[in-house]
This record gives structure tokens, C-alpha cells and sequence, in this order.
């Protein structure tokens, strides 16, 4: 019996023939011709004037909250539920992370329950848009609006996934992405930051090139006013993803039959999936369910049995307040009474429907067994 692993990417002969092309005349003059591209091509996908492709969305992440000035003293409003990445770059720059409870139906974070964490030492909201699932974006941004406050969209989980017509990550004053090998497209690694604001993506970029401003009107080679960082793309990395993004509509279009085909296969047991509002499009990154809290649920029994079939599924991810570094937030109690129940399943693209009638097999037996 074939192993069902969780994701991995979906790659043709083009990738194969631009990274090659990369490789061998992507130097010189030639060094950015794919960042460029991917970068341009990107802004135009997610519906954005301006696009920087990074080595990492915890990377990207880094470098939006550092171009927001954010630093020691502020306070960054982070939901409970989503993957570390989202939070250590609030804690690379001194600033502190303020957990906040979750929407029951989303799972992500709670617009409410954000109004009352701030405080005047909030500088910004993430928005995580978690497996794929949209945050009520028009409530956020009213409140970011109102208060003065910056939102910042954590697209990682969030290709294909649109609100009213926009692409998630674009709604903010910056969106970003990740390439990990586990995403809708992949360039092993990689991470993407995007906004229509030419003065931030500025700040941006120059802070992802060691601090260097060729607008600076003292720059001069190996000079530089401040320090900054780097985690840049490679050339070759960027040829990878102009492949994906060629391919990107059937890849969502994929993604979301498998979450469709899970959602009907698994329709008669009591299980809360991924939403989709009218008017949206989740991408669908990872399909997930939460078992109905009137539903005796054993997940590790679940997941011996889907382990005994050589299927990789997934916990839903801890609320990150009860990691041991942080002070538990109990009262966060969505999030700290869901976690339990959730369970992520394999989407990659060229999963077959044999392989989805074993996985949802695998499920219905444990609850009917
Ligand atoms: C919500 C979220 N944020 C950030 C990241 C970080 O992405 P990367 O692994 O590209 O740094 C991930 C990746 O798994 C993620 O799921």
C-alpha cells in the first residue's frame, strides 16, 4: 500500500526547463531576469501593484513588521491559531505578541476579540488566513482604520483563496506567501511580500538588501546609513515559481476538488470543514475538519488507524499561548477547545480519488466502528 503523505509540490518539464535556464545564464546581467519576472507575475495574481520575493514567508513576515518600524515596546495582535512563523518575527524585533481567541467557523482571528486587545501600544493586526480559510477583512480593516493601526496579511496558507474578488494578502497594507514544499506552489523554499504601497515596499526592500538606499543621495558602494537584512530569493529559486505560477489556476482548481470530494465522501458524520462565504473562493491549502463538540472524538486512535493505511494526516495546530515559552491565555477558549478535535488531511495535487476513498474510509470506519 502506497504511502499518503500530507503535500508535495506538483512540478512538470517547465519548471525543469527554466530552472535549467536559470542555472545556466541567470548571472551577470541576467542574475535578477527571474526575480523580476516572478515578482511582476506575482503582483499581477494576487491583484497588487508591487511584489518582493523573499527566501521565506517567516522571512517576509520579518521584514514587513521591521518596514512598519515595529520594535521593543509595541505590541503586535496575533491570533491563537496558526503556525510559530507567524509570531517569531514579532519576537526577532523586541515587540510583544498579544494572543487572541478565533472565530468558531473560520478559525481565524477573532475581529472582536482584537478590538479589545488593543492597546495604545498596538502597532498591527496579522491576519492569518489558516489553511486557506478568509479573516473577515472589511471588520478588520475598519478597526485598523479607526484605531491607526497596520494590518498585516499572512497569505502563507492562502493561494487561490479570495474575498469578494480579492486575493488574500492583498487587502492589507502588505500580504505574504510561502513556497515551502508543503504549499498550493512551490519553490522548495521561498516566501513572497506584497502591497500597492510604493513608499513600504520601498522601506522593504531596501532593509532586505543589508540597509542599502540607492535613493540615498550619500550611497556609495559598500556604504550604508542603517543595517538591515537579507533573505533574498535566488535567481533559480524564482525560475522555479514563474514555472508554478504558469500552472497556478489548475493547481487551486485541484486543490479544491480534493477538499469537495473529502466534504461529500465524509457528508453524513459530524464534521466542521473549511468554510467558504458566499462571494469567496477558498484556495483550500489544507483540508480540514473539526469534530462537532457533541461527538465523542479520540484523535490519536484516529490517527493510528490512518497511520496503519499508510496515511499522513495532521493535528490542527496547538493554540500558540500554550506553548510552553508563552503565559497560557485559557480564556482564548475557541481556540483552546477546538485544537483538540481538529485534523488536517492530504491535499497534494495528484492525489487520486482511490487514495481519497481510502483516507475517507479510514474516517468513516473509526466513527462507525
Ligand atoms: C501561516 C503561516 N505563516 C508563516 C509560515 C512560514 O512560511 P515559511 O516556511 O516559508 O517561512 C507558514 C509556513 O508553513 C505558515 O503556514
Amino acid at each position: 500500500m502506497a504511502h499518503i503523505p500530507i503535500n508535495k509540490p506538483y512540478t512538470t518539464t517547465n519548471e525543469v526547463a527554466l530552472v535549467a535556464d536559470a542555472v545556466l545564464t541567470g548571472h551577470g546581467a541576467e542574475r535578477n531576469k527571474y526575480l523580476d519576472r516572478f515578482e511582476q507575475e506575482f503582483a499581477h495574481f494576487a491583484g497588487t501593484s508591487l511584489a518582493h520575493c523573499t527566501s521565506s514567508c517567516t522571512g517576509a513576515i520579518h521584514l514587513a513588521l521591521a518596514a512598519m518600524g515595529i520594535g521593543p515596546g509595541d505590541e503586535v495582535i496575533v491570533p491563537e491559531i496558526t503556525w510559530i512563523a507567524t509570531v517569531e518575527p514579532v519576537l526577532y524585533l523586541g515587540a510583544k505578541p498579544v494572543f487572541v481567541d478565533v472565530l468558531p467557523d473560520s478559525w481565524c482571528i477573532d475581529p472582536e476579540a482584537v478590538e479589545q486587545a488593543i492597546s495604545p501600544k498596538t502597532k498591527a493586526i496579522i491576519a492569518v488566513h489558516v489553511y486557506g480559510n478568509l479573516c473577515a477583512m472589511e471588520t478588520l480593516l475598519q478597526i485598523a482604520e479607526n484605531r491607526g493601526i497596520y494590518v498585516l496579511e499572512d497569505a502563507a496558507e492562502g493561494i487561490g483563496s479570495y474575498r469578494k474578488g480579492k486575493h488574500a494578502g492583498s487587502m492589507g497594507l502588505a500580504g505574504t506567501f510561502s513556497f515551502h514544499g508543503t504549499k498550493t506552489i512551490s519553490t522548495g523554499e521561498g516566501g513572497m511580500v506584497i502591497s500597492s504601497n510604493p513608499e513600504f515596499m520601498h522601506k522593504l526592500r531596501v532593509l532586505n538588501d543589508h540597509g542599502r538606499d540607492p535613493k540615498d543621495p550619500e550611497a556609495k558602494m559598500y556604504w550604508m546609513r542603517n543595517y538591515g537584512y537579507k533573505y533574498r530569493m535566488s535567481n533559480t529559486q524564482a525560475a522555479l515559481g514563474v514555472a508554478q505560477l504558469s500552472i497556478v489556476s489548475d493547481l487551486i482548481q485541484k486543490k479544491r476538488d480534493i477538499f469537495l470530494a473529502y466534504q461529500q465522501e465524509l457528508k453524513n458524520l459530524p464534521l466542521h470543514w473549511n468554510p467558504e462565504e458566499q462571494g469567496d473562493q477558498n484556495g483550500y491549502w489544507l483540508p480540514t475538519f473539526v469534530v462537532d463538540s457533541k461527538q465523542p472524538f479520540d484523535r490519536a486512535k484516529l490517527f493510528e488507524a490512518m497511520a496503519a493505511n499508510h496515511i499522513e494526516a495532521r493535528p490542527f495546530f496547538y493554540p500558540l499561548s500554550s506553548l510552553p515559552m508563552f503565559q497560557s491565555k485559557t480564556q482564548n477558549k475557541v481556540a483552546y477547545q477546538i485544537f483538540e478535535r481538529g485534523v488536517n488531511l492530504p491535499s497534494f495535487h495528484e492525489l487520486s480519488n482511490s487514495q481519497i476513498d481510502r483516507i475517507c474510509q479510514t474516517i468513516r470506519n473509526y466513527f462507525h466502528g
